[in-house]
Formats: structure tokens, C-alpha cells, sequence
């Protein structure tokens, strides 16, 4: 028995903050954002908005492209660095919103490699039969935990909502998914707060419950980390990389995604870019990018796609899908 992605669904919020926005709130500038990043704008929840509502928005698309209704669902997998509230996790909080229960509802926390994190658990639960139609979601607002005043690291967050839902099937689907993590790293890219380690306040009387980033470091582990992770899919599938129809990568930076394509040799018409629309939006950056490509028409049913993401941790993995 396999998985398959029976409808995709994604949501980005209202409100969108441009280069030229940020030029008015540090030094920066257009120019320089787009030529490291590729980001041109993110979207940014609205107040109150939160991880939930924007998971439940891309839920409700993916399960009206599946032809589901949330009876349906006996799974609900949500990735997320930015939940809601520390409990119940956010899965738990969209069942309750989606008006069904009595079937597991988890979160994920694995930074950018959440909704693969979450997609491979999801795809355990279906190959061994204790699922028949999951929802997987990467949300976040990473907007809220941005310091607005670091221009190193607030050019590259946004906010957003990805969601497929996984239904069986005598053929793959989800053929593979690959993860990794390597905790050695955890002082490169992290938030330093929690409420087991405490919310200290810092010398400007603020809590720091921001993202810390070693951008240069992260760049060149995340290249090399993404590039071993695609060569381990291909070969243990027995594939060539000329059999990859289209690259789905996390859409962190558009550098690291061109360094991404041209291990696999594969030319940047056949990945998915939706960086610079949305910039990093960690767990949500995959199905957004995925659900961008089924929209658009640009994937289609029983073309071979590569799913890869990196993020903090580290933690990193990838999916090979037949769609
Ligand atoms: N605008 C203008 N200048 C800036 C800005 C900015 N927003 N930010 C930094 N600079 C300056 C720096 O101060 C520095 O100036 P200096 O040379 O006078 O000291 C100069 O630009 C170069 O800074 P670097 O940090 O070396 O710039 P770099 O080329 O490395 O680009 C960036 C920075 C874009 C953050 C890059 O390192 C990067 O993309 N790293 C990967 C980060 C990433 O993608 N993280 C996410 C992956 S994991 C995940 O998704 C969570």
C-alpha cells in the first residue's frame, strides 16, 4: 500500500510587506534583497491572525481539491515552528476548527523541514493502514518572531499556509521521503526562548523570542546538506536525475535553490519558484510552492517530483512523488 496527494491547498495572508516597505524601516534596499535572496515581498498575518487560521485556509482548498470534507479525515499532521499556543498543538486546534474528532491530531516542529517531516509521518500512517485520508499542513507566522529591527534576518521571513491531503493507493505517491537532522548545529539558526528554559528579558527590555541566524554558515551547510540529500533520493530509487519532471524546493533563498538545481542539472523553468512572492515561510514554503505548481497547471498527474527542504536544527529531508 502507498500514499498519494489526492488535492493541494495553500493560503497566503492579506497584508504584504515589500522591499521598498522595509527600506523605510532599516538600512536596506531593493536591489540588494532581491540579488542575495530573490525575495521581492512576504505576506504578514493580520493581528490575531494566527498559524491555525492560515492552516485551516489552505486545509479547506486542499480537502475541496481532494473532494473530502472533514469527515473524511481520520489524520491530521501539522508542521509548525510558530504554533499557536504550546497546547494543545495546532493539529488538535484545526480538528477542532475543522468540527471533527476522535482520530490523532499531531504538530511537527521541525523548523523549515516540518511539512517533510510531517508529510513522511503521515505517509507511515497510510502505508500501514491505520490512515485512509490524512491532512498535512505546514503553517506559520514567522512574522512574530522576526526582529524587525535585524535587517540580516528580517528581509528574509513571511507568513503563510501549505496543506495536502494523503489518500491510499495500490501505486506510489509518495515512493520515498528522506530525513535528516544534526543537532550540532543548533546554535546557527534558532529562537533562544521557551517556557522550559524561560523568557529572560535582554538588555533592551525586550524578550528575545526572535530568530538567530548565521546566514553565511546556514547558506553553505544548507547547499551541501540539500545537494547530498537529492543524490541519496535518486540512488536509492535507482534514478537517474534526468527523471526528475520538477524540483519543489524549500523557498528559503533563491541562491541556495539554484545551487539545489544545478546538482540535479535540472534548468530553473522545471523548479517551482514562489520565493519571490513570499520569502521564507519555513514549514508552510513547500506545499505552497507545490500547490503553485498544480495550480498553475504546471504539474500534472503522474509527473515525478522532488521535494526538499532545510531549516533549523539542522534538520533536512526530502520526498520523491509520483503526483
Ligand atoms: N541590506 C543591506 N545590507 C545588508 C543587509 C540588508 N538587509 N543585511 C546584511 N547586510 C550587509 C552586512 O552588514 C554586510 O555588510 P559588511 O560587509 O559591511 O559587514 C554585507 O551586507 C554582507 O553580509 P553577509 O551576511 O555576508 O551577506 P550574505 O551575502 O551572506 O547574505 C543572507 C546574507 C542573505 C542572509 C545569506 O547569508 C543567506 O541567504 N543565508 C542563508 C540564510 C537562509 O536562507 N536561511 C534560511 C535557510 S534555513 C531556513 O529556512 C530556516
Amino acid at each position: 500500500m502507498y500514499s498519494r496527494i489526492a488535492g493541494t491547498g495553500s493560503y497566503l495572508p492579506e497584508k504584504v510587506l515589500t522591499n521598498h516597505d522595509l527600506e523605510k524601516m532599516f538600512e536596506t534596499s531593493d536591489e540588494w534583497i532581491r540579488e542575495r535572496t530573490g525575495i521581492g515581498q512576504r505576506h504578514i498575518a493580520a493581528e490575531g491572525q494566527t498559524t491555525v487560521d492560515l492552516g485551516l485556509e489552505a486545509a479547506r482548498r486542499a480537502m475541496e481539491a481532494a473532494g473530502v470534507v472533514p469527515e473524511d479525515l481520520d489524520l491530521i499532521v501539522f508542521g509548525t515552528t510558530t504554533p499557536d499556543q504550546i497546547f494543545p498543538n495546532c493539529g488538535t486546534l484545526l480538528q477542532e476548527r475543522l468540527g471533527v474528532r476522535n482520530f490523532p491530531a499531531m504538530g511537527v516542529e521541525a523548523a523549515c523541514s516540518g511539512f517533510i517531516y510531517a508529510l513522511s509521518i503521515a505517509d507511515k500512517f497510510i502505508r500501514l493502514g491505520d490512515a485512509k485520508c490524512a491532512l498535512v499542513v505546514g503553517a506559520e507566522t514567522l512574522s512574530r518572531i522576526v526582529d524587525w529591527t535585524d535587517r540580516s534576518t528580517a528581509i528574509l521571513f513571511g507568513d503563510g499556509a501549505g496543506a495536502v491531503v494523503l489518500k491510499p493507493a495500490d501505486d506510489p505517491g509518495i515512493i520515498s521521503t528522506h530525513l535528516r537532522a544534526d543537532g550540532s548545529h543548533k546554535d546557527l539558526l534558532y529562537c533562544p526562548v521557551g517556557p522550559s528554559k524561560g523568557f529572560p528579558v535582554d538588555e533592551r527590555g525586550r524578550t528575545p523570542m526572535f530568530i538567530h541566524m548565521a546566514g553565511n554558515e546556514v547558506f553553505k551547510i544548507a547547499v551541501k546538506s540539500l545537494g547530498s540529500i537529492v543524490d541519496e533520493t535518486l540512488a536509492a530509487n535507482g534514478l537517474d536525475k534526468s527523471a526528475i519532471d520538477w524540483l519543489v524546493p524549500h523557498q528559503a533563498n533563491i541562491r541556495i535553490i539554484q545551487a539545489t538545481a544545478k546538482k540535479l542539472d535540472i534548468p530553473l523553468e522545471r523548479v517551482i519558484l514562489t520565493v519571490e512572492e513570499h520569502g521564507n515561510t519555513s514549514a508552510a514554503s513547500v506545499p505552497l510552492a507545490l500547490d503553485a505548481g498544480v495550480r498553475s497547471g504546471r504539474i500534472k498527474r503522474g509527473e515525478l517530483l522532488l521535494l526538499e527542504a532545510f531549516g533549523g536544527g539542522f534538520t533536512w529531508g526530502s520526498a520523491l512523488i509520483r503526483y
